[in-house]
């Protein structure tokens, strides 16, 4: 069986202070990775182990910064997770909206893999795990421009995969459905989470530790082959009908 280990590795993580970024630290130290999370916040807070570092990922300043600190890092393993969603009819969407979530979600994460690519090149190994969206692939009202950011990391990260594969780097995307964090607790009602459960074939939502899980294996030593993939898990929500 594959050695699970990342010991020696070292993994970014974005949006690492909550909900599925959370988890996501957790399984990287528990398999020995050091780990660099990052929040909104001068000072977050994060799993016990884990390196925090202030992110803002729409403001340019803010990620050049921290492209710095991955320059100089090295990371093997880069998790492209945080951010948040906005939903608007199209009659409603604000362009400097747009703006703001195709530079967390889109322009914010390709500076991290232009500023992970050459360290991952000289470790002849790399990782790149970016979270999209169902939203990116299956239309529903309100998502025009959450969907098309989720739908271009989508496209970016395939393109990526594309170049980088020769040097050991898989890339891929996990596409979470209905998962009950934070976000989905703000943006719905305890009546409409429930309506959302019974909607999904496996009759739940999803956990962050189901996002994580995936994540995790993408990004680990067990994954060998898959490149280029955006990984739906969404309890069959988008197949079944
Ligand atoms: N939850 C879902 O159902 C769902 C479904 C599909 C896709 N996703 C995607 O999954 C990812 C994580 O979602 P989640 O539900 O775990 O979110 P969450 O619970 O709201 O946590 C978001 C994380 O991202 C950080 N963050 C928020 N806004 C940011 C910004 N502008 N710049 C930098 N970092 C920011 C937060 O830091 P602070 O703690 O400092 O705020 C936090 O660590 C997101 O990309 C989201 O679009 C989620």
């Amino acid at each position: 069986m594959m050695d699970q280990s990342l010991a020696g590795k070292l993994a970014v993580v974005t949006g690492g202070t909550r909900s599925i970024g959370r988890a996501v630290v957790e399984r990287f130290l528990a398999r020995g990775a050091s780990v660099i999370g990052t929040g909104t916040k001068p000072d977050g807070d994060v799993p016990k182990g884990c390196r925090y570092a202030q992110l803002q990922l729409e403001n340019p300043q803010s990620v050049e910064s921290f492209c710095r600190v991955i320059a100089g890092e090295r990371p093997h393993i880069l998790v492209n997770n945080g951010g948040t969603s906005s939903f608007a009819t199209i009659e409603d969407v604000d362009l400097a909206d747009v703006e703001r979530i195709h530079e967390m979600h889109v322009v914010a994460p390709l500076r991290l893999c232009q500023a992970a690519i050459p360290g991952m090149k000289r470790h002849g190994w790399g990782r790149i795990v970016n979270i999209t969206a169902i939203s990116g692939i299956w239309g529903r009202p309100t998502r025009t421009n959450y969907g098309s950011a989720k739908a271009a990391l989508d496209g970016l990260t395939a393109n990526l995969a594309a170049e980088v594969g020769a040097h050991g780097i898989l890339a891929n995307c996990v596409a979470p459905g209905f998962i009950d964090t934070d976000v989905l607790k703000k943006n719905y009602t305890e009546a409409q989470r429930k309506a959302m459960a019974d909607s999904v074939p496996v009759k739940r939502l999803g956990t962050a530790a189901d996002i994580a899980d995936m994540v995790v294996f993408l990004a680990g030593p067990e994954n060998g082959y898959a490149t280029a993939q955006n990984i739906v898990v969404d309890g069959g929500f988008g197949r079944v009908r």
